[in-house]
């Protein structure tokens, strides 16, 4: 792994979230960098130079899943549609299995967790939180409540509705990751924060749809998947804009950042932390590239 992306000893880039010190503001979007493998691949090293501020885990469900049918992937001109379907080992197997390892990074953790009713997100939030291990969580919320069939992320009664219900179970912060699948995203993020969310990060991936060349049928297993990387930098930098103009709580940014630049862009709309998601795999240490470039752009701006 090269480390090419050392951020400059003079340049203090350091932030906090929700009270979590960051040694800068770049952290990872949760299932585009999987710490385990890569530690695998590339040893201490990875401990050594690792790319983000934060860790935050592909998100976890109560039971395990084997996520959808393949084929899973497919690249638009600039963007890439996936329809992993959340597979994961269930909050046991997460726990037993994936928490040491990952504890083990030296950065904090937040875990991302998905639940399909509140006591689902309960019984995640209560298993996660009481690990000293976990840092913060962060509330997935492009799915379906099983009881009303509304998607959590899509409506502000629901969202408002679920973090009342979380939000005595844990003083740890939690994060609520906001879906651009929606007109404006700003009542949702204004009801979660109401709800007593602590954060709000977005964009998720745009629903997306990929034609088998040939054919007319759907490509991905799942039928449809979602649009991530440069293709969706310009829906982010409205809605990450819009959320920080309403929101008091702070905003981490995302989608289709690969550069400082762009970080800086986001920043610039009101975001306190960006995460970089596809790029990673392009590029294992793009996170550390974006904060040294980021580095370079702030001190432009500022100077
Ligand atoms: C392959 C892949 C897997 C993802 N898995 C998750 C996930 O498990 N949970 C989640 O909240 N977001 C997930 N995302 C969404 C990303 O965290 C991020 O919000 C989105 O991709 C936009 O950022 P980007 O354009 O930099 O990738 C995934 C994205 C990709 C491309």
């Amino acid at each position: 792994m090269e480390g090419n992306g050392t951020v400059a000893p003079d340049l203090d880039l350091s932030t906090e979230l929700c009270g979590i010190p960051l040694r800068h503001p770049v952290i990872n979007g949760s299932g585009t960098f999987d710490a385990i493998a890569a530690r695998r691949a590339f040893g201490d090293e990875l401990l050594d130079q690792f790319p983000f501020a934060a860790f935050v885990s592909k998100t976890i469900t109560p039971e395990p899943r084997a996520g959808n049918a393949p084929p899973r992937l497919w690249e638009t001109p600039s963007g890439l549609i996936n329809s992993i379907g959340l597979p994961n080992k269930g909050l046991q197997g997460f726990l037993e299995h994936d928490l040491p390892q990952l504890a083990e990074l030296p950065v904090p953790l937040i875990v991302s967790v998905m639940g399909t009713s509140h006591d689902q997100f309960a019984e995640l939030v209560e298993g996660v939180a009481s690990r000293d291990e976990v840092a913060a969580l962060e509330l997935n919320v492009s799915c379906p409540n099983v009881k009303s069939g509304l998607i959590i992320g899509e409506s502000p009664d629901e969202a408002r509705s679920l973090l009342q219900h979380l939000r005595p179970l844990t003083e740890k912060p939690l994060v609520v990751k906001l879906t651009p699948n929606i007109a404006d995203p700003v009542p949702v993020a204004v009801a979660a924060e109401e709800g007593g969310a602590d954060a709000v990060s977005l964009i998720n991936t745009l629903r997306a749809a990929a034609v088998a060349p040939g054919s007319q049928r759907a490509w991905l297993g799942g039928g449809t998947g979602g649009l991530s990387g440069a293709a969706v930098r310009a829906v982010a930098q409205a809605q990450v804009g819009a959320v920080a103009a309403a929101a008091s709580v702070p905003v981490i940014a995302m989608g289709g950042i690969a550069s400082g630049r762009d970080a800086a862009e986001l920043i610039g709309a009101g975001a306190r932390v960006v995460a970089v998601g596809t790029e990673s795999f392009r590029d294992p240490a793009a996170g550390s590239r974006v904060a040294a470039e980021l580095g370079g752009q702030l001190a432009r701006i500022s100077g």
